[in-house]
């Protein structure tokens, strides 16, 4: 009794961790009441796309100091090395490198590594673009691809105790990725570790690309969400300069913390074309205010470092909170975003993140579009596709083959892509 007492006294955390108990009763949603996307902080609303502009400003800047953290400018300097080349990869029908990229910047230095695969054609290419969880090699059989270095969490499938990865990840989320009907379908894929942005734990912010950085941290300085989105726009500025690459056709997606990270990048960055969440849910497509599955306050006690600081503040106290994450989803408008559920995945709440998508339609349709096409969530394995795709598929948490087909088929729709 002695030992569990100390333990809660130098980790309070694990009190509130094992008494989370979530909630998983639609009729115990509470009450809520959403901000109007479309109504300025001093109740003016939006009448025009010139008002949006202001108000999607207001929003950003909103989600950057309460949810996400500012992440800074990029000043610095990019250096690239093809460490593999292979021209007849995925049964000669794609090109595949590993493509090292040193982001350099008053003396310091974070190497990254990206995987692309594209599809062997005359024109440029459009990409989907995600973080993985296990490192490039787990899409890979091939030997050339390399196994990360860098901090991984412990896991007996893709690495091993000492949070390192190993051969024994090799291959085994190539399905999960799709390589080969992105390539017949005419897509590229380009991924890298999320680790090699920023470890998953939480060290301070001393390590990853905040180590950039070296500035006093406050209460709205960025967190490793904000991180892995901030690396995905260093990878789109290098996608950019390839030629066989439709830089004006890049979607970012992720699945689950990676997810939120694709949002976020979405959001803050505006020449991702497409943006993809699969199982993102609570501080990613899900709305903050159902308290439905895991919560705020769950997700910051167990993840201090993903969000700003500051996102504490709304923990049991989400009312409060300026912005919900249909706002996020607004910040994509005019651009398609794709939302995508689990049905068993009720931590990420389904319905919330579907909701998320719904209330986001005020926006879209200043622009002219309808947003979410359908008003009640659509059942299970019955994907609907507008300017806002969504579906809730069969099974629970996860990317899967089924997933990345829709995704490819809302692409289609987008961009008429038929190679
Ligand atoms: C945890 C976490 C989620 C997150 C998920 C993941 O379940 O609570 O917020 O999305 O991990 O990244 O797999």
């Amino acid at each position: 009794m002695r030992s569990i007492c100390l333990l809660l006294l130098i980790f309070p955390s694990l009190l509130f961790a094992q008494e989370f108990i979530p909630n998983y009763d639609e009729s115990k949603v509470p009450d809520y009441q959403l901000p109007d996307p479309l109504a300025f902080e001093n109740g003016e609303k939006v009448n025009s796309l010139a008002d949006w502009e202001k108000k999607r400003v207001e929003t950003l800047r909103y989600f950057e100091t309460e949810v996400y953290g500012i992440s800074p400018a990029w000043d610095g300097e990019m250096k690239t090395e093809i460490i593999s080349e292979k021209q007849n990869a995925v049964g000669g029908k794609a090109i595949r490198k590993e493509v090292k990229l040193s982001l350099i910047r008053q003396g310091k230095q974070v190497d990254i590594y990206v995987l692309i695969y594209l599809p062997k054609s005359s024109s440029r290419s459009p990409v989907f673009l995600g973080l993985n969880f296990y490192g490039n090699h787990t899409l890979s059989e091939h030997q050339a691809i390399r196994v990360t270095d860098a901090w991984i969490r412990n896991n007996e499938t893709y690495g091993s105790s000492d949070n390192r990865a190993s051969e024994k990840g090799r291959g085994k989320r190539r399905e999960n990725w799709a390589v080969e009907e992105a390539i017949n379908r005419g897509y590229g894929i380009a991924t890298l570790y999320y680790g090699e942005l920023d470890p998953d734990f939480d060290d301070g912010f001393e390590n990853g690309v905040h180590a950039l950085y070296q500035e006093e941290r406050n209460e709205n300085s960025w967190g490793a969400v904000a991180a892995w989105a901030w690396g995905l726009s260093r990878v789109m500025d290098y996608l950019e300069t390839l030629r066989e690459v439709d830089g004006e056709k890049v979607a970012v997606l992720g699945h689950s913390r990676l997810g939120k990270a694709a949002l976020w990048a979405g959001a803050i960055d505006t020449r991702f074309a497409m943006v993809i969440s699969n199982n993102s849910g609570c501080g990613g497509a899900a709305l903050s205010r159902r308290r439905y599955g895991e919560t705020v306050g769950r997700i910051n006690r167990v993840f201090p470092h993903w969000f700003a600081g500051k996102f504490d503040h709304y923990n049991e106290n989400e009312d409060a909170l300026p912005v919900d994450q249909h706002q996020l989803i607004a910040l994509m408008a005019p651009r398609p975003v794709y939302i995508a559920s689990g049905v068993d995945d009720r931590w990420a709440d389904p319905k919330g993140e579907f909701l998320s998508g719904l209330y986001s339609n005020p926006v879209y349709q200043l622009f002219g579009k309808t947003g979410m096409p359908v008003n009640e969530q659509p059942d299970v394995d019955q994907p609907v596709m507008g300017d806002i795709g969504y579906h809730v598929r069969s099974g629970g948490h996860g990317m899967l083959p089924y997933d990345m087909h829709q995704y490819f088929n809302f692409a289609d729709k987008h961009w008429k892509v038929h190679p």
